[in-house]
């Protein structure tokens, strides 16, 4: 039984390219595209690309090149449609059957598109007319130009019972598909005409990514809705339109949200439209409903940290605890929300034409993440002075928190309002550093001089691996480049890579119990013996991840200066600057990440000679 090629169209576009190569090669996102070691073939640099846009990857060391479902074929092994089926139920999409029913279904689904799309065309066309000047007038009172009315394809539908419903059946679409897609009225007295839906409406088209109309949402045009007269009214379910799944100007957005990385979630059409003006092309909003968790598993497709951008209204707040509390089960190490706080009485629309693009750039710059969130919900801002009502906080606190799936996540939750609650008094501006008498790096003791620095720099990155295992997401890459020329760490090290490459989330104890059962116990037993390791404050499982992070780059450096036999020390001096600016984006990336994860991740102030 073959795919259709809707569906392989399907599959392709709700899989993320990224996503899924993501999960087995570190990938580097560089502008438009990702970039890793290529799993092909063996190499030091990367060379494998992955263009989510064009929906392939090439490597231009060896020249594999690929979709989605080559890439599953040829990494795991899999025939074409076992790829298929195990894509689909990453994507979450169901496999349609091939029964002349499924097939009716889709042809039925082919004509809808086309229904609403010469639906949306009609509304372009009318919103030009002469009759409809005040409908443009409108528009262009909310600061809109030409531009953007295109680029939303903004419309009007006239103030008539049967204008789109006239114009559509001229073009020779029969009466239930206008029904089936939500475009016409059936009154319950059947004998009745049935009727167009939106009249007298600005008429915003909503699409699937892709661009496809699938529904749309028109606003009334005064500023004060008669009674019993929604402002906004939007179509209904259809076979097209699930309102739970859609975010209205994701087409518009997707660009913008692959080049940054980033999205923004508004609460309203306007919203979307202002701030994709004032240069923030990656909004999208959900259309007149709480986000669901649906929205917010696509929204985590896009972007590791959407940032919700709600009115500054009490519904607005109210929206966003929702959010805060429905995305706790599904929080996972390095994704979490933001939210960013409009002032009172403004929505991002407003903002902008009060105070411009700054406002918001100023907005989302101030933007917390989820855990900060609870908090202020739970404690209205404020650190209760008494004990029993701290107590209480934790209780609430701990409740929202035992929601968290991911243990990980859950962990981190917890210490930190734990540590913000009951904040440790002594040693209060190191933080949670270890105390000072426990240094650096001791020397070796007695007799054993220290012999191998190069073997040290080695045990040591295995070290700083297997007791932060999360660090795997910055060094990861690193590491499987490294190559010891010492055969058992080697093995050790190539271990830990493809451990962590499938999962990048066990913890310490896990992953040393998986090496462990490789046959590497002793070996990282002797390894954790070593003095150099073993006095090594830096790299415990409970070390300052920028402590971890430099510690790490020394040591790097150290192993590959000395180490890679075949290297110039030119080409060493280029890897080292290399590395500089790579750090400096990570610590960027690594301070972004922190921004929603647990006590431990966050930036400590830095102090003058520490
Ligand atoms: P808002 O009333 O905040 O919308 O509702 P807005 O975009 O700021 O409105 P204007 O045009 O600037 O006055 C937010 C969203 O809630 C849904 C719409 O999706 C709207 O964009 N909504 C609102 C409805 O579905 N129906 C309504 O009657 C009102
Ligand atoms: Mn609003």
């Amino acid at each position: 039984m073959a795919f259709s090629p809707e569906f392989l169209d399907e599959l392709r576009a709700r899989v993320g390219l990224a996503d899924v190569i993501g999960r087995r090669v570190r990938l580097v996102r560089k502008g438009r595209e990702h970039s890793g070691l290529c799993p092909f073939h063996k190499e030091k640099t990367p060379s494998f690309t992955v263009n989510e846009e064009k929906g392939f990857y090439h490597c231009f060391g060896c020249g594999t090149h690929g979709s989605a479902i080559d890439f599953v074929m040829a990494v795991d092994g899999l025939g074409f449609r076992e790829a298929v089926e195990r894509l689909a139920e990453q994507a979450g999409i169901e496999i349609p059957a091939d029964t002349p029913a499924a097939r009716e279904r889709d042809e039925k689904r082919k004509t809808l598109y086309q229904v609403m799309e010469a639906a949306a065309a009609y509304f372009e066309r009318c919103l030009r007319m002469p009759e409809s000047r005040g409908a443009m007038e409108y528009l262009r009172g909310r600061g809109l130009d030409d531009a953007t009315i295109k680029h939303f394809r903004l419309g009007f539908a006239p103030d008539s019972r049967s204008g789109l419903k006239g114009a559509l059946l001229r073009e020779g679409f029969p009466e239930g598909l206008l029904a089936a897609g939500g475009l016409i009225i059936q009154p319950d007295d059947a004998a009745r005409a049935s009727y167009d839906r939106f009249r007298g409406r600005i008429m915003f088209p909503i699409t699937d990514r892709g661009g496809r109309v699938i529904a749309f949402g028109g606003r009334i045009l005064s500023s004060t809705p008669k009674e019993n007269e929604p402002k906004y009214l939007n179509s209904p379910e259809t076979p097209l339109f699930h309102k739970g799944r859609v975010l209205y100007g994701l087409a518009q957005a997707m660009r913008r949200v692959r080049d940054a990385g980033s999205v923004i979630v508004a609460e309203g059409y306007m919203d979307v439209i202002a701030l994709s003006r004032a240069g923030f092309e990656h909004a999208v909003a959900p259309l007149g409903t709480a986000l669901t968790e649906e929205h917010l598993v696509e929204l985590w497709r896009l972007a590791r940290e959407p940032v919700l951008c709600f009115d500054g209204d009490a519904a607005g707040q109210r929206a966003a605890a929702r959010a805060a509390e429905r995305a706790l089960p599904l929080l996972k190490p390095g994704f979490g929300l933001r939210f960013a706080e409009i002032p009172a009485g403004e929505d991002p629309d407003t903002l902008i034409a009060k105070r411009g693009g700054r406002a918001i750039e100023d907005v989302l710059a101030q933007a917390f993440p989820v855990s900060e969130a609870l908090w202020r919900i739970e404690s209205g801002g404020k650190l209760p002075a008494t004990p029993e009502a701290r107590a209480a906080l934790q209780q609430r606190l701990q409740d929202h928190t035992r929601r968290i799936a991911d243990a990980t996540v859950r962990t981190h939750f917890l210490k930190h309002f734990n540590d913000r609650i009951w904040p440790p008094n002594a040693d209060r501006g190191r933080g949670r550093r270890a105390p000072a008498s426990v240094s650096g790096a001791t020397p070796a003791k007695a007799g054993s001089t220290r012999v191998d620095p190069l073997r040290e720099a080695q045990q040591i990155l295995i070290a700083i691996m297997v007791n932060n295992p999360r660090f795997f997401d910055r060094g990861g890459e690193e590491l499987g480049s490294a190559e010891f020329p010492d055969s058992t760490l080697d093995q050790v090290r190539r271990t830990i890579v493809s451990l962590l490459s499938e999962d990048p989330q066990l913890a310490p104890e896990r992953l040393r119990e998986l090496l462990t059962a490789r046959g590497y116990g002793d070996v990282l037993d002797a390894l954790f013996a070593t003095p150099v390791v073993k006095g090594h404050r830096l790299i415990r499982c409970d070390s300052p991840p920028e402590e971890v992070q430099e510690t790490w780059v020394q040591h790097l450096n150290a192993v590959r200066l000395t180490g890679a036999a075949e290297e110039t020390r030119q080409a060493a001096r280029e890897l080292e600057s290399d590395l500089s600016e790579e750090n400096w984006e990570r610590q960027r990336a690594l301070i972004e990440a922190r921004l929603t994860d647990g006590a431990d991740w966050r930036p400590e102030p830095t102090e003058p000679g520490s």
